[in-house]
């Protein structure tokens, strides 16, 4: 199916969800070696690479929130303590947060840089910041910190979701896997 029912999580919101943990991991390996490199053309070449891919993933996280959005959300196992739906629930709306300021953050950066960004050289983006050293180095910051948090919280998410397969035995992994 591919809407979200009560059950399970549909194929889209598995897609989404699959996708997106396999281009953060991509991005993330890639941003640490552009990080890594000495200034230069091949610097510059990655760095174009690594903003284009950021701006997809940008896309794909705006549609994957708004697909959330207009969907039922499966219900959560039968006689789960208020407390952790509450815990679950929030951790959902944090992994949100951090998967839209990464790249936001990535944007600020290079706009306050001076740096245009462009997609895949096809065309360039709006540009909404004057160029500011002191914002590009702020937003640097923060682009090289939410990222560790979000590797943070992936960690405590996966190890949930491992809980619920493992110890609890329920569908919780299931939903986001082969359960239909
Ligand atoms: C969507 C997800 C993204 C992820 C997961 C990601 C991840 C990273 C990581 C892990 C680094 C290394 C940070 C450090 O060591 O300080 C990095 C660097 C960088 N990112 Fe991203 N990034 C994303 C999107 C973007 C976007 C959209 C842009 C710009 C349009 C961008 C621009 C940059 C730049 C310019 C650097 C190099 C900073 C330097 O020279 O040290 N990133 N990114
Ligand atoms: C980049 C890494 C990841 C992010 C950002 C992420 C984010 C999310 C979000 C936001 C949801 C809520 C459902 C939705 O809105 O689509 C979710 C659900 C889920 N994720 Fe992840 N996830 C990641 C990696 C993982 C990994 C590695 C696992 C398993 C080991 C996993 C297992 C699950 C499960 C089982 C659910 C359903 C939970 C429920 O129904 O309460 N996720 N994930």
């Amino acid at each position: 199916m591919m809407k979200n029912t009560e059950n399970s999580y549909g194929a889209i919101a598995k897609i989404f969800h699959w996708l997106l943990f396999l281009m953060f991991t991509f991005m993330i390996v890639m941003g640490n070696y552009l990080a890594s490199l000495p200034k230069g053309a091949e610097k510059l070449q990655a760095a174009g690479m690594h903003k284009s891919f950021g701006a997809v993933v940008l896309v794909l996280v705006l549609m994957r929130l708004g697909w959330r959005l207009i969907n039922v959300s499966p219900k959560d196992p039968e006689g789960t303590p208020a407390m952790q739906i509450l815990m679950a629930h929030a951790m959902h709306w944090v992994l949100y947060a951090l998967m839209l300021a990464q790249p936001l953050s990535g944007i600020m950066m290079s706009q306050a840089a001076g740096v245009p960004v462009s997609f895949f050289g096809l065309f360039e983006f709006p540009t909404f910041l004057t160029k500011n050293p002191e914002l590009a180095q702020f937003f640097k910051g923060v682009h090289g910190t939410v990222w560790i948090l979000l590797v943070v919280a992936v960690f405590g998410h996966a190890a949930a979701a491992l809980h619920h397969h493992f110890i609890r035995k329920d569908n919780v992994l299931k939903q986001m896997t082969t359960g239909a």
